[in-house]
């Protein structure tokens, strides 16, 4: 009883929200693919960096943000974002002149409504799939891509006329997981992390990444953005009930740099593996790192 509510009020630390805005708003996203082809909408996987409300509609999740002060600066209140206003994704959304992308349990995602993209991810969830199970129910990464593999693929084929091989090029496959594998896995089991175990983990992790990258691209995706890990160690509540030097539990964030720097290989890697595929590594990290470090200059 006493270690689960360690670990409950250890979720609560993790889940808290870093940031309203992570992408400054002059990078990155164009409109426009590099054949100057429209990007038509976004399927969207991973864990709380990116989900829009997934969690609201799960029975018995603790990983939930449909409570102020989430959504404080959103135009429609507590959504089920883990941010104080626009998450990433919304932002992308802007920038790429898209609708906000639905989330998938949401029970009026259905019809036309999902014809730019879904939204699959899922917070507190992880790329292993026993990640996050202490916060109840949480949709994993594999079933996130079931979601998308047997629910709404087939339905854009049969309802809609979708032909997988002309139009699924034409969106962005966003996957931003792999924070939770440490915070609400890794790090529950190991506290005192060994360098060399953390690197065989680590090095898990990004192979069942790459066969889940593996498994979109057979399904017919061909553009994708992969968001790094954030600065895990510097979420709020870690600061504050931490007195650590500069707030932030250095161990997690090295974890999180470890991860990314797979991640940016994985990048690489796959642009071989997958043939005709076009990945880029998104460094949310260091956007959140240099806004935590200096916070006036942001505006936050
Ligand atoms: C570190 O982890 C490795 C791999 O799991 C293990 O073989 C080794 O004994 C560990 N070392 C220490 C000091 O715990
Ligand atoms: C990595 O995966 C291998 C094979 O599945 C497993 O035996 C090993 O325990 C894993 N290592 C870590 C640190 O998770």
């Amino acid at each position: 009883m006493a270690s689960h509510q360690i670990i409950n009020s250890r979720l609560l630390l993790l889940t808290i929200p870093i940031l309203a805005c992570v992408f400054p708003c002059s990078c990155y996203a164009r409109a426009t693919d590099k054949n100057g082809a429209r990007i038509r909408g976004m399927f969207v996987f991973g864990s709380s960096l990116v989900d829009n409300g997934n969690n609201n509609f799960l029975k018995n999740s603790m990983a939930k943000a449909d409570f102020l002060p989430y959504g404080i600066d959103f135009p429609y209140g507590p959504s089920g974002r883990f941010t104080n206003g626009k998450n990433v994704i919304d932002v992308l959304c802007d920038q790429l002149k898209l609708p906000l992308v639905p989330a998938f349990t949401d029970p009026s995602t259905k019809g036309t409504k999902i014809i730019h993209g879904v939204n699959y991810a899922s917070g507190a969830s992880g790329i292993l799939d026993d990640t996050g199970l202490l916060a109840g129910n949480v949709i994993s990464l594999n079933q996130q891509i079931r979601n998308f593999e047997e629910v709404t693929l087939p339905f854009l084929e049969a309802e809609m006329g979708f032909q997988r091989r002309e139009l699924l090029p034409k969106y962005l496959f966003v996957v931003g997981s792999g924070g939770n594998d440490y915070s609400f896995n890794y790090f529950l089991r190991q506290s005192n992390a060994n360098v060399s175990d953390l690197e065989a983990f680590t090095a898990n992790l990004t192979r069942k990444l790459s066969g889940q990258l593996q498994k979109l691209y057979s399904l017919g995706g061909r553009k994708f953005a992969l968001m790094a890990v954030n600065p895990i160690g510097c979420s709020p509540m870690v600061m504050a009930n931490r007195r650590t030097r500069n707030g932030c539990i250095e161990g997690l964030n090295k974890a999180a740099h470890l991860f990314n720097a797979h991640l940016k290989s994985l990048v690489d890697v796959s642009k071989e593996q997958m043939p005709g595929s076009n990945v880029v590594f998104v460094n949310s990290y260091k956007m959140i790192r240099d806004i935590i470090k200096n916070p006036v200059s942001r505006g936050t």
